[in-house]
């Protein structure tokens, strides 16, 4: 899709464009968003902490393109310090603090302030600032599959939720959050349960990013536990399209707001499989590295992703070894 207003762009022509605020526009998720959002014609408006979770440099690699484009600006704050926020149509909340196994100790407080705090400002300002809230279309929230914790499969919205880490329970607070925003203030908020992403510019502590480096390397990959954990592992440009399909669905579907949706790529597979699947898109063999199971890691994730298609129409285009494929590809082209 492209909504670019063709005819030159004065004043009252940007006017009339979509404009859009990206939390975490820097990060792995946010800034091919924002790249897509750009493509598509949007003005979109960043916000990024950049945070000392993982190198800078990457997060500037990530926000390159989008640095150079008219239609961008970026504003590096962090949104709990924040009293004020663009008016805009759409709100995409990507900026939290990412990362399942290192949410334990004095760490969570960084997990309350980012995903819980940071999200409750947002929804209040939309709440409650008349003109801002009069323009919002759609507030898509990034959740995860870790609200989920060790359930039956395949993980379905309406199942009982239990995260196993202290980073799921602030994931699952925020889209508490985001629920009773809509319920009181009518903020027309949609949540995303991602699982497990992976593509271009992933960050530097997953899983795919760390096993495709070691291997390319020749170095050790470190698994932990057997490796017969499994996960439905979603490639970057449908995580992405999710976003856009949520937030451009018809905006009176009483079915999307307020609620959660499952965004899984329907690639359930093993790390010890995931693992082979790698060797054979590099064509190298790992060297394995068993380490303890991780506290925090839940055994297995797969989503049914029936609601997301009911609800906006969206359903995972790209199969887990074509993924890969274009990931390794990605690496090999010197990132
Ligand atoms: C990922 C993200 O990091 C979370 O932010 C996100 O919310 C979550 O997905 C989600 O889908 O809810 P995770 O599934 O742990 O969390 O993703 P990875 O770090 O890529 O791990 C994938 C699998 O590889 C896990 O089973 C993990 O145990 C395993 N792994 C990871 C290893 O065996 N070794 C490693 O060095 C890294």
């Amino acid at each position: 899709m492209n909504i670019e207003v063709k005819s030159g762009g004065g004043n009252r022509l940007d006017d009339l464009r979509p404009k859009a605020l990206v939390t975490g526009c820097a990060g792995f998720i946010g800034s091919t968003l924002t790249d897509r959002l750009l493509a598509d014609g949007f003005e979109v408006i960043g916000i990024d902490r950049f945070s000392d979770y993982y190198n800078r440099e990457l997060k500037e690699q990530n926000l390159a393109a989008a640095m150079q484009h008219p239609r961008f600006t970026l504003i590096e704050e962090d949104i709990v310090e924040m009293d004020v926020f663009p008016a805009v149509d759409y709100v995409f909340h990507l900026a939290a603090q990412a990362g399942v196994r290192a949410s334990w100790g004095r760490s969570f407080d960084i997990y309350t302030r980012d995903n819980i705090q940071a999200t409750q400002r947002l929804l209040d300002f939309y709440a409650t600032d008349a003109e801002a809230s009069y323009r919002l279309k759609r507030f898509v929230y990034s959740s995860s599959s870790s609200v989920y914790g060790d359930i039956e499969l395949p993980m379905r919205e309406d199942r009982m939720v239990q995260p196993v880490s202290p980073y799921g329970v602030s994931k699952l607070a925020a889209e508490h959050l985001c629920y009773l925003y809509w319920k009181n203030y009518h903020v027309p908020t949609v949540s995303l349960r991602y699982f497990t992403v992976y593509g271009p510019r992933q960050r530097p502590d997953m899983g795919i990013n760390k096993f495709v480096r070691a291997i390319l390397a020749g170095e050790p990959v470190t698994i932990y536990g057997d490796g017969t954990q499994t996960r439905d592992f979603t490639y970057i440009d449908d995580a992405v399209e999710a976003n856009v399909a949520a937030a451009l669905c018809d905006t009176n579907n009483s079915n999307v707001c307020g609620e959660t949706f499952n965004i899984g790529g329907g690639n359930r597979i093993s790390v010890i499989d995931l693992i082979h699947a790698i060797e054979d898109a590099t064509g190298r063999s790992a060297i394995l590295n068993h380490v303890g199971e991780q506290k925090g890691d839940v055994q297995d994730t797969w989503a049914d992703a029936g609601k997301a298609e009911r609800g906006f129409g969206w359903s995972a285009k790209v199969r887990i070894l074509e993924g890969l494929k274009r990931y390794v590809a990605w690496i090999d082209g010197g990132d």
